[in-house]
């Protein structure tokens, strides 16, 4: 037996026509798994479905949905056991992040990003993990982030430091509720990575510092252990062990494919 084998295993990945997303959809498909993305605008899901077609050969699909809209979320759950008969692997890799000053954090911003951040977690994790209940197998890995442990030290992240850190106890406690039904919960944390989310944040940065964004990232990652900055496909090892055989008996655990930065933070 192949402990990472996602051979006649289906995967959602919602966020899938991400930075991170895509790279995960690919890193499954190759894996065996038949891949299908999800998220709120049709032109990226179709392009990225192209892009990852011709990368790897595999036909890819998607559903349009907004994980934070429970009845959007339920359809398509339902639409997606009936098109593939079962859902094995949940992936929620959707997220935004606006960042503001602490003190000047507009309320509607904060509620936002916790609406789409943690919120549409669960309403994902209900709507599929009610199939896979029915299945008694199922896996859901979420997409921390290691600003779900360590604050930054400058300001911005008010919001999506609880947000993550919401996502990791949202986590545990779906592991512990869901784990009697043969479905683990597990996350990943990331530190900052290249990925559509960030890009203008390092260009900005950069531009601060008077550097390239590719200096700005050198120095960023002078202090870290493995000196260098992340990119999605460091993490999606993990991501693929957590929605593999190989991790059956691991649940509400959060993983960090940081380079070693939760280490020395
Ligand atoms: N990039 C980093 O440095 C970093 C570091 C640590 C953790 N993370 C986490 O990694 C995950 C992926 O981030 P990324 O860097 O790949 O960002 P990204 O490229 O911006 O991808 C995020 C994806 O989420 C989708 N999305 C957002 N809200 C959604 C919703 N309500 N329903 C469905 N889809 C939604 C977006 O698509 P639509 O807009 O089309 O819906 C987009 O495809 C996020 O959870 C992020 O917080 C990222």
């Amino acid at each position: 037996m192949n402990l990472f084998d996602l051979t006649g295993k289906n995967a959602i990945i919602v966020g899938g026509a991400g930075g991170l997303g895509k790279s995960m959809a690919k890193a499954f498909a190759q894996a065996g798994a038949r891949v299908i993305l999800a998220s709120r605008k049709e032109s990226n899901l179709k392009r990225a479905c192209e892009q990852l077609h011709a990368d790897t050969g595999m036909a890819f699909s998607y559903y349009v949905m907004d994980a934070g809209d429970e009845e959007q979320t339920s359809a398509v759950a339902e639409q997606a056991n009936r098109d593939f008969g079962h859902i094995d692997i949940l992936v929620n890799s959707q997220g935004v992040n606006e960042k503001y000053p602490a003190l000047e954090f507009p309320m509607e911003t904060f509620d936002f990003i916790m609406h789409d951040d943690v919120a549409s977690i669960l309403i994902t994790s209900k709507h599929f993990g009610a199939y896979m209940k029915e299945r008694g197998y199922g896996k859901i890995v979420n997409v921390s982030s290691v600003r779900g442990k360590i604050a930054t030290k400058g300001p911005g992240n008010a919001a999506y430091c609880a947000a993550k850190g919401a996502v990791d106890m949202l986590t545990k406690q779906l592991a512990s509720e869901l784990g009697p039904w043969g479905i683990t919960v597990n996350a990943f944390s990331p530190n900052i990575m290249k990925t559509p989310m960030t890009t203008q944040i390092f260009e900005m940065r950069a531009r601060e510092a008077g550097t390239t964004v590719e200096e700005y990232l050198a120095i960023q990652s002078a202090g870290l252990p493995m000196r260098r900055m992340s990119d999605p496909e460091d993490c999606v090892g993990t991501a693929v062990f957590l929605a593999s055989p190989a991790s059956d008996f691991l649940t509400g655990n959060i993983l960090y494919p940081d380079g070693g930065l939760t280490a020395i933070g």
